[in-house]
């Protein structure tokens, strides 16, 4: 495949570097071998080529290049909620809401159903790789690793455990410590086979729930588990998620639900953590000294920490930081919601909101995200934590693209001066793009949407 087209790529955490008319030469794997600009000599000789093999696609004018994006926090089982029940505090909405919701996915055609629709959807708004949380069911989570695999999306899959008899309620949780870990390793080697025939990718994740939800025994098990498996899964959790679930770990263990994590053997350089508001100085050190990635989920923090990450803050201290849609604590299905949201939610961190105090007292000094910073984070930044060579379009890179066609008729996007600069075109996709304006998403080569 060849693909000549004008875009855009995240260069680092500030820059965006566009590009126009490049020619992208795609590889049987997917892999973009190679970039050539126009007035290469080479140009118009691969062009040629590729026509002539009838691999050659244009992107039309009006129509521009991103890389696919990396949502790396989704609860595929609550699609079927989601949009609703935010009214209620974390600790209430996964009783009353949540643990009833995912308890259906006992039934593999009502998980077929509802992660197809929900693979689709992500797939068609530009999400070209997620990192998923499933259900308890070892047999129902394989089902959305095998409707990834289908529809052609990277994904990281995780049976989600959650064996405390405590914290659980008993229609919906592990048997035992003992079965949540006996089922993850099973699942573990599930999905490895799976990704033995796949070309875009598709992950076994070690997924105890959060601390709350987990015995010693289980979580203790999962981090054997993990170094067993530690080239094949990654891990992932929710951590330091809000003020209860915070101290709820400092309750429990006198420890931050960070440090225990690592004592467990569950922080690692393959760990993907949820939300993570409140980390201290020495979490933050762990997190960089590991190279465990914090997947910001600005929507939801708004919802159930009622508080903002200070991303600049952990970029800083050097670690890895990605975005996630959180479905549904956050009820927005696509990464573009994300980016703007955490755009809106770093402004109002920056200058504060609380009106009786005053100016200069109410904010957190330079927390704004450019747009520029949340693709990053959306983008590169997502594709460095996983330490897969994705979300960037460059040359060794996977060929997980968008088009965005900002003419299409019934959702224009207001550019009508020619010589409008490109990173006004650029806001303009981020912060006013429909789905409609997705017209063609690629993963591995794959084009697997086409509308
Ligand atoms: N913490 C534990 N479980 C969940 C969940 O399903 N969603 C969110 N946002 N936080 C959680
Ligand atoms: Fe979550």
């Amino acid at each position: 495949l060849v693909v000549e087209g004008s875009g855009f790529t995240a260069q680092s955490r500030d820059e965006v570097r566009y590009f126009e008319h490049s020619l992208f030469l795609i590889d049987d794997h997917g892999m973009i071998q190679s970039v050539i600009e126009p007035g290469d000599e080479r140009y118009t000789v691969e062009k040629n080529q590729a026509q002539e093999r009838g691999v050659y696609r244009v992107i039309p004018e009006g129509s521009y290049l991103l890389p696919g994006f990396i949502d790396l926090h989704v609860h595929a089982p609550q699609w079927a909620q989601d949009g609703t029940g935010l009214d209620e505090p974390l600790e209430v909405w996964l009783g009353k809401y949540t643990f009833p919701t995912e308890s259906k996915f006992a039934d593999e055609s009502f998980a077929h159903l509802v992660y197809g629709d929900l693979v689709n959807r992500m797939l068609s708004t530009g999400t070209t790789t997620a990192s998923y949380y499933a259900t308890v069911h070892r047999k129902g989570s394989l089902v959305l690793a095998e409707e990834a695999e289908r529809l052609g999306q990277r994904a990281l899959v995780g049976k989600v455990v959650m064996d405390s008899p405590e914290a659980n309620p008993d229609y919906y949780r592990d048997a035992s410590a003992a079965a949540a870990i006996e089922e993850t390793e099973r699942f573990i080697n599930e999905v490895a086979a799976l990704n033995e025939h796949s070309v875009q990718g598709i992950y076994p994740v070690i997924t105890p729930r959060f601390i709350p939800s987990c015995t010693d025994e289980a979580l203790q098990g999962l981090g054997e588990l993990a170094a067993r498996y530690q080239s094949i899964a990654y891990i992932q959790t929710h951590c330091s998620e809000s003020d209860w679930e915070h101290g709820y770990a400092y309750e429990r263990y006198g420890r931050s639900d960070t440090h225990m994590l690592h004592k467990f053997g569950l922080f690692t350089r393959r760990s993907i953590l949820a939300h993570s508001v409140y980390p201290s100085e020495e979490d933050m050190r762990m997190f960089a000294e590991t190279g465990a990635v914090a997947v910001h989920c600005p929507l939801s923090n708004a919802f159930f920490a009622g508080a903002v990450a200070p991303i600049h803050r952990y970029l800083n201290a050097g670690m890895h930081v990605a975005l996630g849609s959180d479905i549904s604590g956050g009820y927005n299905p696509d990464l573009y919601g994300a980016i703007r949201q955490a755009v809106i939610s770093s402004r109002m961190l920056q200058t504060g909101v609380n009106r009786d105090l005053t100016a200069g007292e109410r904010g957190v000094a330079d927390s704004a995200l450019t747009l520029n910073n949340a693709f990053y984070l959306a983008t590169a930044g997502g594709g460095e934590s996983l330490d897969l060579p994705i979300g960037r379009l460059e040359a060794g890179y996977a060929w997980d693209a968008q088009v965005i066609d900002t003419t299409f008729p019934s959702a224009r996007l207001p550019i009508f001066d020619t010589s409008e600069p490109d990173s006004d075109i650029f806001q303009k996709i981020l912060n006013l793009a429909v789905p409609e304006n997705i017209r063609t998403v690629w993963v591995q080569g794959r084009e697997v949407i086409n509308k």
